[in-house]
């Protein structure tokens, strides 16, 4: 599966001239979302919601220009990311070459920011990259915010150790939410506690974990329900007091680990993992005297909850009737300070969909170990992708409708259902059609599929 167009033997990003080679599957659609820096937009929704949580950390340092062009040792392994683990995949990542992807989270600089010491706080905030689903909420670049504390451990001793969490502690706000944690902070068998850590060291780390990112997500949504009471949205979800949870999570590179829900439309949304910081990781790093704690957030999915913002790619827009609605506080006045305004749609153009359906090429291989992008099997992420490629922002949502196994040949026909629709102006039905032809013949051409 060539992406010709990056097949010219090195892609230049960021200034920097970069080797392809068998695993390079980023197309330019793709790399020309770098420099976007949405999250650095003034008065952009993202950059106003990067903002607001930076308030809610005061004292961390915030890293906000970090490369998006990372190695594989930095994305994966300095994680602790098992070499077989599914993340790594091409059908997942975006590879510039071999050693070199797009970043798919912002954990990947975890390790050098560690290694670089500068604060006991560090928030970072970045554009990251995931080959993935189209729909109204997946885009295959998006936003995440990192945020780590933690404490040196020889500069005091044990007991004073945790005098000085206790009085960090003491020192944040308190809420008066209701927080469901039905489990212990440790759990040896699903969540356990690191032997490097004592016992009191991991309860106050995860305390003062906990409470950090309550306290985040009660500043978040008292903002929301402010903006919806102010433009008369009568949703009840903002009249209700807000109820979160902790559940047990599992990330490569904490223990124990958790996520954080919140009750949301009737059902517990997911809105960060967190955990405490595998030693080792900080070891690796140079600051083997640090322990701490570490989360990640994604931005659009606060945004959109945030803002009111029903589509992900209207976040990409450069329509001023999307980019008007939205002001941050005055530079000098304090981030706290903004109102969040509710988007109010600008008409909603009609859809159209079309469907496709093809035969999928006979598996090639079975063969295991790394092979590179280009010559692995057919995979759903690759009409996703090519799809996007060929048709941009104006598709909206790419769903698998029919599956077919011919009884006799043992051959699978997919049947995709496209639905073609502009954020910003109706699209004619010739533009649509010529829209699906050129996918249809790039299905076969890229993916060497059979139209049926
Ligand atoms: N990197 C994780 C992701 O993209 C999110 C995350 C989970 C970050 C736990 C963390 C953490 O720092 O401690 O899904």
């Amino acid at each position: 599966m060539l992406w010709t167009d990056t097949k010219l033997g090195s892609i230049a990003v960021e200034g920097k001239t970069l080797g392809t080679d068998e695993w390079t599957n980023t197309p330019s659609s793709i790399l020309s979302a770098i420099s976007r820096r949405l999250h650095l937009q003034k008065d952009h929704p993202l950059s106003i919601t990067r903002q607001l949580i930076e308030s809610c950390f005061p004292g961390f340092k915030c890293h906000n220009s970090l490369s998006p062009v990372v190695s594989v040792q930095q994305n994966f392994d300095s994680l602790g990311f098992p070499p077989d683990h599914p993340g790594r995949r091409p059908s997942d990542t975006y590879y510039i070459n071999r050693n070199t992807v797009l970043r798919t989270h912002t954990s990947a600089h975890q390790a050098d920011t560690f290694r670089a010491n500068q604060s006991d706080g560090y928030l970072i905030t970045a554009d990251v990259y995931r080959r993935d689903a189209v729909d109204r909420s997946h885009y295959p670049v998006f936003h995440q915010m990192e945020g780590a504390r933690t404490w040196d451990r020889t500069r005091v001793n044990s007991v004073r150790l945790a005098q000085v969490i206790n009085d960090d502690i003491a020192r944040m706000p308190t809420h008066d939410i209701s927080v469901l944690d039905p489990n212990p902070t440790i759990d040896p068998e699903h969540n356990p506690r690191q032997m490097q850590h004592s016992v009191e060291e991991t309860e106050l780390m995860t305390m003062h974990l906990k409470r950090s990112l309550e306290n985040l997500i009660v500043k978040i949504f008292d903002k929301a329900r402010k903006a919806a009471m102010a433009s008369g949205d009568t949703d009840p979800y903002f009249q209700e007091p807000l109820k979160v949870r902790w559940v047990q999570a599992y990330f490569p590179f904490t223990s124990p680990s958790w996520e954080l829900e919140v009750f949301w439309g009737g059902d517990w949304l997911e809105m960060l993992g967190c955990g405490i910081v595998k030693q080792e990781l900080l070891n690796n790093a140079g600051v083997p005297e640090r322990i701490g704690w570490a989360f990640g957030l994604g931005l659009e999915r606060i945004a959109m909850l945030l803002f009111s913002i029903p589509d992900i790619r209207l976040f990409w827009s450069q329509d001023p009737r999307f980019l008007s609605q939205f002001r941050a506080a005055h530079s000098k006045g304090h981030p706290e300070d903004t109102t969040i305004t509710r988007f109010s749609p600008f008409s909603k153009h009609p859809a159209c969909y079309k469907d496709v359906a093809f035969w999928i090429p006979k598996t090639s291989s079975s063969a295991g170990g790394n092979v590179g992008a280009n010559t692995q099997d057919f995979h759903e992420n690759d009409v996703m992708e090519l799809v996007r490629d060929i048709a941009g922002a104006k598709v909206e949502e790419v769903r698998l409708v029919d599956t077919f196994v011919h009884p006799t040949s043992g051959r699978k026909s997919l049947c995709y259902r496209i639905n073609y629709r502009s954020l910003e102006r109706t699209l004619t039905n010739q533009e649509s059609n010529e829209l699906h032809e050129k996918i249809r013949a790039a299905l076969v051409e890229r993916l060497g599929v059979q139209i049926r």
